[in-house]
């Protein structure tokens, strides 16, 4: 019998930790380790380096995070900080106690300055200041990259930081207090349908661009770059495709079939104008999206219709 190889996963339940779970899951050559917050708090360090201890996993992939939106970043500063500093140092260091030789942490495109040069390059990190109201969030990430890279040096290892664009997919939260720009819009254009009404309110002016990714594209690079030797151990992971938040409503009211008119609330703020990453280095390795956005936008439309609007009602 083939030796499985072990991962775990940490945040299997979230948006990305799922599909991640979901492509390894096709694959017989993995044995999934994963463990419900309840049982295990990874903000709790001794429970966090007993636990990896004890199942001595091959591989490791960190998708739990305090992740959230402009207003949750923004209003949760101190949480946001706190806990992903924790969750991610107790993993990475866990997983070295551990004896753990492959760990993939996810970083994000906002940790990259406010002002980068587009489109964004790996080396772009902390070349200037960042956005003020996801600094909290964006500090802590960058502690965790930095984790990974000097273990990986100190130690000889293979911790890399994947750093995708924005990202929508199947269990997103649509909680509007907390959610991200693209499950907000499909909650609003779906609730005005419902109530009949024939418009949508949207933060800011709507020319805000964005890439997006899909979540099962961000899973497949997990997959492609978990066990990879590479000189480089920060990768940018997106589509290369930019669109206008007002572009997006559009493209998912045309999905819907519905023509609502935008009304903009500009005393709300925008965000960073433009965050296009550069991937030329994922794919001078190897990796490249393929999920489009008409496909995914449909995936992620049916799985909201399906199992998140009667908990919205
Ligand atoms: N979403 C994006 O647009 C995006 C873009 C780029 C990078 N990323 C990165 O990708 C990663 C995953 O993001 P996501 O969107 O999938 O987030 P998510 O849906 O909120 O999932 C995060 C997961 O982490 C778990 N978690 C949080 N605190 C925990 C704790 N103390 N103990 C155990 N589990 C805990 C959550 O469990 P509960 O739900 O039970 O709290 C949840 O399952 C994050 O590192 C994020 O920074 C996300």
């Amino acid at each position: 019998m083939v030796n499985k190889s072990k991962i775990y996963i940490a945040g299997h339940k979230g948006m990305i930790g799922s599909a991640i779970l979901k492509t390894f899951s096709k694959n017989k050559k993995f044995n999934l380790i994963y463990e419900d917050k309840k049982k295990l708090d990874l903000t709790d360090q001794s429970k966090v380096f007993k636990y990896l201890k004890k199942i001595k996993p091959d591989g490791v992939i960190i998708a739990a995070a305090k992740v959230g939106g402009i207003v949750a970043n923004n209003s949760h500063r101190a949480p946001f900080i706190y806990e992903n500093i924790s969750i991610q140092s107790n993993i990475i260091h866990g997983s070295y106690l551990a004896g753990v030789k492959n760990l993939i942490f996810l970083g994000s495109s906002c940790i990259y300055p406010k002002f980068a040069e587009q489109p964004i390059k790996e080396k772009y990190l902390l070349s200037n200041y960042l956005e003020k109201t996801n600094e909290p969030y964006a500090i802590a990430k960058i502690a965790g990259l930095k984790l990974c890279e000097n273990y990986s040096s100190h130690y000889k290892l293979n911790y890399k930081t994947l750093m995708p664009c924005n990202a929508y997919g199947e269990n997103d939260n649509y909680d509007l207090n907390s959610s991200h720009f693209l499950p907000a819009l499909v909650k609003k254009i779906v609730e005005a349908i419902r109530k009949k009404k024939d418009y949508i309110t949207l933060w800011g002016n709507g020319k805000a661009l964005r890439e997006l990714i899909f979540s099962d594209d961000i899973a497949l690079a997990c997959k492609f770059f978990l066990e990879k030797k590479t000189k480089s151990k920060i990768f940018n992971i997106g589509t290369g495709l930019e669109y206008s938040v007002e572009q997006y409503a559009k493209l998912i009211m045309k999905h819907l079939n519905v023509n609502l008119r935008i009304i903009y609330d500009k005393t709300k703020p925008n965000g960073t104008h433009r965050k296009l990453l550069d991937t030329s280095l994922a794919k001078k390795s190897g990796w490249k999206s393929k999920t489009s956005f008409e496909k995914g936008i449909s995936i992620v439309i049916n799985d909201y219709l399906k199992n998140h609007l009667k908990k919205d009602i």
